[in-house]
């Protein structure tokens, strides 16, 4: 199919060429062999052009290949024809200035710089009040749910092992004796949960089998007290034990929460941000599907943007979970996602074997992948799931060979592979791209502005 304006297209027809990739979906740029222009996104291809079963993209490729650029591009596409996008952790930023561009909201997180409080049931609360009766109940119970994993995910960091059984009955008891005690405008905070475990109220001591003993009450709830005392010691209790600085807003025409001030060495904060923010961030899709039920708001689309997606994976093995959740429900969620990574070793350098499985079958569920310059050696693994042939393989190793040695001293030549990718579809023949990116999104997202900036040296 070819796309063109309607003073040139008018004189072609009838039409005596056509065939290659439908043009539904980001117009990105021009297919490599035979110019025809690709478009194409995981929402558009899901729900218009029904080319995939499942509205998400994984993304591969070496850094610095425009991987974050041709996501800009989709987001810019998508965010035009009314779906929200929401970046839930923009680690470089990436895509902060898009998302401001557009008019959306930009939430910083770190230090000193704003905080989420786990403990607030957020948007899923004041939904749940909202619509009350049946389906408000279901939308708070599903509230506590969350507020109880996000919680239980932040003590395992902390700790580095898992929150064990019984400690999560304590847990909840604690966070159903807070949500009944906090009203909706003043929601509780980590502080309150260690006051409570403090004070032991009957419900939560009925848990610990104390027998109205005091003794075997601290005995039970002892070690899960100490990880609050020290989560609330460190730096992640000072971003996650206070209000929430902002709140992401559900009629926002995106949303990117930064997270791009935590060092790049502080794993532990930077993990515990992007749990928080998904956590936070989906249950405001939920939110706004629930209203969507109960025809109190018009019904949204999401598209969900994880970039670099090794370093959540690497940190934490509760995100492993959190995305598996989300690849496999998206469809009913009304949520679109990209996963962006460098190769798919990232996601074999996860702690468990379990957790590999899963993440492996990201890349397995994924509708539409785009394989940027890649070396040969990283093909293997994605030859046998989406099948790729001689001629693509040499197409995809030629992108990741660096340009002659006499290259480097022209500065304007770019690298051979930047911004060239293949398509691949399930089985289908892939189709090669060259992202053309516009002005303006060159001034929104160059990650190489540091290095243009430096001036000659005194
Ligand atoms: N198609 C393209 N044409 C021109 N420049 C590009 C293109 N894609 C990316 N760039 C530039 O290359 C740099 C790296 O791109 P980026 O998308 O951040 O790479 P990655 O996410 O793969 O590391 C950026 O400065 C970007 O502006
Ligand atoms: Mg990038």
């Amino acid at each position: 199919m070819w796309r063109g304006t309607t003073v040139q297209v008018c004189g072609l027809w009838p039409f005596a060429a056509g065939s290659g990739s439908p043009s539904c979906g980001a117009p990105l740029g021009q297919n490599l062999l035979t110019g025809v222009t690709v478009c194409g996104d995981p929402i558009s291809w899901f729900t218009r052009a029904r080319l995939i079963t499942n509205p998400s993209l994984f993304v591969k490729g070496r850094p610095g290949t425009g991987k974050s650029t041709l996501v800009n591009r989709m987001l810019l596409y998508l965010a035009a024809t009314g779906v929200t996008p929401l970046v839930l952790g923009d680690l470089k930023p990436d895509y902060t200035a898009t998302v401001a561009h557009l008019g959306g909201q930009v939430i910083p997180i770190g230090r000193g710089v704003g905080g989420i409080n786990i403990l607030d049931p957020g948007e899923m609360g004041a939904a749940a009040g909202t619509i009350g009766g049946k389906a408000g109940e279901q939308l708070r119970a599903e509230a506590h749910g969350r507020t109880l994993a996000i919680a239980a995910a932040l003590i395992t960091l902390v700790r580095g092992r898992p929150v064990d059984d019984h400690e999560q009955t304590v847990l909840a008891a604690c966070l159903h004796h807070l949500a009944e005690r906090h009203p909706a405008s003043s929601p509780p905070t980590l502080p309150d949960l260690v006051t409570v475990l403090e004070e032991g109220p009957e419900r939560v001591r009925a848990v610990t089998l104390d027998r109205g003993s005091e003794r075997r009450y601290r005995v039970a709830v002892d070690p899960l007290h100490r990880s609050l005392l020290g989560l609330l010691d460190g730096p992640l209790g000072r971003v996650f034990g206070s209000p929430t600085t902002t709140r992401i807003n559900l009629d926002a025409p995106a949303a990117a929460v930064d997270i791009s001030r935590i060092g790049e060495a502080d794993a532990q904060l930077t993990a515990a941000a992007m749990l928080a923010a998904w956590s936070d961030g989906l249950g405001c899709v939920a939110a706004a599907h629930a209203l969507a039920d109960a025809g109190l708001a018009r019904p949204r689309w999401y598209f969900a943007v994880l970039d670099e997606l090794w370093r959540p994976l690497r940190a934490a093995g509760g995100l492993v979970d959190r995305i598996d959740a989300i690849t496999r429900l998206n469809r009913t969620w009304g949520l679109g996602q990209a996963m962006i990574t460098h190769t798919l070793k990232d996601l074999e350098a996860v702690n468990s074997a379990a957790d590999r499985a899963k993440a492996r079958g990201f890349v397995e569920r994924a509708g539409m992948v785009a394989c940027f310059g890649l070396p040969r050696s990283e093909l293997g693994d994605l030859d046998q799931i989406v099948g790729l042939s001689r001629r693509e393989v040499e197409l995809i190793t030629s992108w990741s060979s660096p340009a002659g040695w006499g290259g480097g001293a022209d500065a304007s030549q770019p690298p051979p592979g930047l911004g060239k990718c293949l398509i691949k579809v399930g089985g289908r023949p892939g189709v090669p791209v060259r992202v053309q990116v516009t002005e303006t999104e060159r001034r929104l997202h160059d990650t190489n502005a540091r290095w243009a900036a430096r001036g000659e040296l005194p």
